[in-house]
């Protein structure tokens, strides 16, 4: 049971911190500065002859998947891409010798990423899981991956598994870069970023009581936009998902730099928007977005870190909610954990069955 928690989802988000060192236990070489990922199956002459990355999953899966690409991009320089895997294998996927196919799901039951595994298979494709229940159907499918040692997620809404999965990203790109072009120096600096994770998320997670508050006034709308872009759009896909799921609240993600194109339209007094805005090289874009809605009356919540100035918006905003800074490319996780506190406070406000939201189940097994 929950113990002294109201709900699972309380429980597993709180036990993140441990869960995030029991991913990357024993799976960290620090002197070469990369991962060490034994049970990919895969040794540096094949890592090295992949050519593409194509992550597969369903759900918060799905979006952690996008995340997962941007880091394989960015560290590896290896073209790489989310899909639902509930999408692809109806579209007759190409399927390539030279591509890692990545299948991504805490139950490791979902049907839908199980039958893309299936058909990639069958095409002669190679799959990794990233699955969090040992021996399930899709960890046994696989032809390697990586365990996520979260331990049993009982909540519909994934946190702790997610974030897990995000660290086994994390250890992957690197893994991928370091037979490639990144250097020793990035690599030894983002598997010290790894390393600092676990306790940054606990120092989100301390400020629980503060992220209660800013969730009592989301809890009141009800219609919502969360906004990122490109490392901050499966962060605000992800957040604005655990929104929908727990508070039944319409939430809606965009990307910040397509607000113009056609959201700003409902930007009023009564649709407040959540903002990731990381200190990336995208804050000053991303400061002119938030301009844009304050300047339609929409309420803003901004996540983002201590050092980035808002301006004549400090005083406006509904809420402002600083991340600890990790390396850029690890940021997307920091950015996550306070979305998650907001969907659960907001659901708790409201009164619903947090564990169990209406009309969904922890994995869906049929199809
Ligand atoms: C959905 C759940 O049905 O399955 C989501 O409601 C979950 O919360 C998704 O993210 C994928 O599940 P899994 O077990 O494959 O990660």
């Amino acid at each position: 049971d929950a113990g002294e928690h109201d709900s699972f989802m309380h429980k597993e988000l709180l036990e993140q911190p441990a869960c995030a060192e029991a991913v990357l236990r024993g799976r960290l070489d620090e002197r070469f500065g990369t991962g060490h990922l034994g049970g990919l199956n895969l040794d540096a002459r094949e890592l090295r002859a992949i050519r593409r990355v194509k992550i597969l999953g369903c759900g918060s899966a799905y979006y952690v998947g996008q995340m997962g690409a941007s880091l394989i991009e960015e560290l590896a320089r290896i073209p790489a891409d989310a899909e639902a895997a509930s999408e692809f294998r109806y579209r007759n996927p190409i399927v390539e010798p030279d591509t890692l196919y990545v299948a991504v799901s805490q139950s490791g039951e979902t049907i839908d990423t199980l039958l893309a595994v299936q058909e990639i298979q069958r095409k002669g494709g190679r799959v990794i899981g990233l699955v969090n229940v040992v021996g399930s159907a899709i960890a046994r499918q696989v032809d390697g991956g990586i365990y996520l040692h979260s331990g049993p997620e009982v909540a519909v809404a994934s946190t702790k598994a997610l974030t897990n999965m995000f660290l086994a990203f994390g250890m992957l790109a690197v893994q991928l870069g370091r037979v490639r072009d990144l250097s020793i120096a990035d690599g030894k600096r983002l598997i010290a970023g790894l390393t600092r994770i676990p306790e940054q998320i606990d120092q989100v997670l301390a400020t629980e009581a503060d992220l209660a508050l800013v969730a009592k006034r989301l809890a009141e709308a009800e219609s919502l936009f969360f906004i990122g872009r490109v490392r901050g759009f499966p962060v605000a896909r992800e957040g604005a998902q655990k929104f929908k799921e727990i508070t039944y609240r319409h939430a809606e993600a965009y990307q910040t730099s397509e607000l113009k194109h056609g959201p700003l339209a409902l930007i009023s007094p009564e649709v407040p928007t959540v903002a990731i805005v990381p200190d990336d090289e995208l804050v000053e874009r991303n400061v002119a977005a938030l301009h844009e809605i304050a300047a339609r009356g929409g309420p803003l919540v901004v996540i983002t870190h201590e050092s980035v100035d808002l301006g004549d918006l400090e005083g406006i905003v509904a809420g402002r909610i600083d991340v600890p800074r990790n390396e850029r490319e690890l940021d997307p996780i920091l950015l996550t954990i306070p979305l998650q506190v907001l969907a659960y406070h907001a659901a708790l406000e409201l009164g619903h069955d947090i564990d169990k939201p209406r009309n969904l189940a922890k994995s869906v097994t049929v199809e």
